[in-house]
């Protein structure tokens, strides 16, 4: 064994063998850390190993024998489900056996609570019983159950590790979520940080789920560096992975994230798990919205929701509305439904806008849930194509319930509700579907039918986009009437 020193990038993880002022890879400046690194140097492995290796790899060959595609056994059907619906379509069907999954968000999010639910349900025998169904996520907003029994044993063993809590903290968690649970044999808790220690464990134990909490927390005395270094992390991530493949164990880690929105420093850690989901959450509502960004079993862009709830984080019933505000008045100005997709599913958003006469030479702009150069942008079209003159005028514009929009379809829901506000006409109940572009055109977008189908189930009959009127101006002007 030898150690070298080496300085590592925290933000990205680049490794360089010589300190520099800025990382090449990111561009962060000041961000090489030296670390000593202790590496089990292969190349001291002579030739004549090599050789004899190469010699073994020839006899075993019957042993080692690479299979043709028909001799594979794929375990597709092994999924094992979280408890929760949402959960199980962002991984894609469940938990596949072996997998690692990073699952990062904010500080206090609820990812620590999330995970230790779903050890909760694994390890609870009531819920076993409901065990012998798979979920699946169908591409129409629905999850059914198909009975295909997994190959798990009855009891699950789940260990869960806590770096942040001791065990009697994770205890009096668990009393809040689930009363009657405490005494529960089937969930161990282990507090502690020690990287090679947990390994040790994981491998004496042998449980049918692990949950790290957190990998910031983890160390190990054969690195260097402070828990939450990239060496640190890398080192706890990479054993904890090998554990994982080796004993076909389940492993979900959490990771928090920094400033910057990067999973504490290591990107890398990522590119290293089979799959990174992230919890986010605005800080003032109690919704929260689980995304795939990687996941080599399953779909990447599919979300789940869910609510914290004074007792843990619960599904939603129907997270299709749950972004609409609940009884609105009917004639209310500077309202509009519009309808985004995340993932593959669609839901009703409600945009309202509020449009005043502005008191100071440069009007304000101020939007929440959208991008701000977007609402610019649209303002200019709907002053030049629909002579509308808002040159003049403060504009707020706000997605009601805390969710932020990336998706273009919902422009012309923007573009109705500031007419809405400023015209004082108001359009509560119709629904607004389109990207609008630079000439006032009314633009195709992804998957129109599924989200007009997903309006019209839950009543809406006034809607609006590329289908009914080809440019933004014809379609304010068919409102003014
Ligand atoms: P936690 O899961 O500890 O967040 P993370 O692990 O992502 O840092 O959640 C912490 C927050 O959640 C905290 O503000 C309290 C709140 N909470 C609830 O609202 N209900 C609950 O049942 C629990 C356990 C926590
Ligand atoms: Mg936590």
């Amino acid at each position: 064994m030898k150690s070298s020193i080496s300085f590592v990038c925290q933000e990205c993880g680049y490794d360089s063998p010589q300190w520099l002022g800025r990382c090449p890879e990111c561009g962060a400046w000041n961000s090489l850390k030296e670390f000593k690194v202790q590496s089990f140097l292969r190349s001291r492995i002579s030739l004549r190993e090599t050789k004899f290796k190469l010699e073994q790899g020839k006899e075993k060959l019957e042993e080692i024998k690479p299979k043709t595609l028909n001799e594979i056994k794929t375990s597709e059907k092994e999924r094992l489900s979280t408890g929760f619906l949402e959960m199980d379509g962002v991984l894609g069907g469940g938990i596949v056996p072996g997998s690692v999954t990073l699952l990062a968000g904010d500080p206090g999010v609820g990812k620590s609570t999330l995970l230790l639910q779903i050890g909760l349900n694994l390890a609870s025998t009531s819920f076993q019983k409901t065990q012998n169904t798979q979920h699946i996520r169908k591409s129409d907003n629905q999850i059914v159950r198909q009975s295909d029994s997994p190959s798990f044993p009855s009891v699950l063993k789940v260990l869960y590790i806590s770096g942040e809590e001791s065990a009697e903290q994770v205890k009096l968690r668990i009393s809040r979520i689930y009363k009657g649970l405490e005494d529960n044999k089937n969930i161990l808790i282990l507090s502690s940080t020690d990287t090679d220690m947990i390994q040790g464990a994981i491998e004496k134990i042998k449980p049918n789920l692990v949950i790290i909490d957190s990998i910031q927390t983890m160390e190990s005395e054969s690195m260097g560096g402070l828990p939450g270094s990239v060496g640190q992390v890398r080192y706890a991530a990479s054993q904890f992975i090998k554990s994982a493949k080796t004993l076909n164990i389940p492993i979900f880690i959490v990771g928090h994230v920094t400033k910057e929105g990067m999973v504490a420093g290591p990107m890398v850690l990522s590119h290293m798990v089979d799959a990174a989901l992230f919890l986010e959450g605005e800080k003032f509502t109690n919704t929260r919205i689980l995304r795939g960004l990687k996941n080599r079993f399953g779909p990447v862009d599919e979300v789940g929701i869910f609510t914290m709830e004074e007792k843990g984080i619960k599904e939603t019933n129907a997270p299709e509305q749950l972004f609409l505000t609940k009884n609105l008045p009917n004639h209310v100005n500077g309202s509009v439904i519009s309808v985004t997709l995340e993932g593959s599913r669609a839901f009703l958003v409600e945009i309202q806008a509020l449009v005043v006469s502005s008191k100071i030479p440069i009007p304000r702009r101020v939007s929440s849930g959208i991008d701000y150069k977007r609402l610019e942008l649209l303002l200019a079209v709907l002053q030049k194509h629909c002579n509308l003159p808002l040159g003049l005028m403060d504009v707020f514009v706000n997605v009601a319930g805390g969710l932020r929009l990336s998706d273009p379809g919902v422009d012309l829901g923007i573009c109705l509700a500031i007419f809405s506000s400023f015209k004082n006409i108001p359009l509560s109940d119709t629904v607004a579907v389109s990207e609008v572009g630079l000439l006032g055109e009314l633009r195709e977008i992804q998957s129109l039918d599924k989200r007009v189908k997903e309006a019209q189930k839950l009543g809406f009959k006034n809607i609006i986009s590329y289908d009914t009127h080809k440019i933004l101006n014809e379609a304010i002007r068919s409102l003014s009437k």
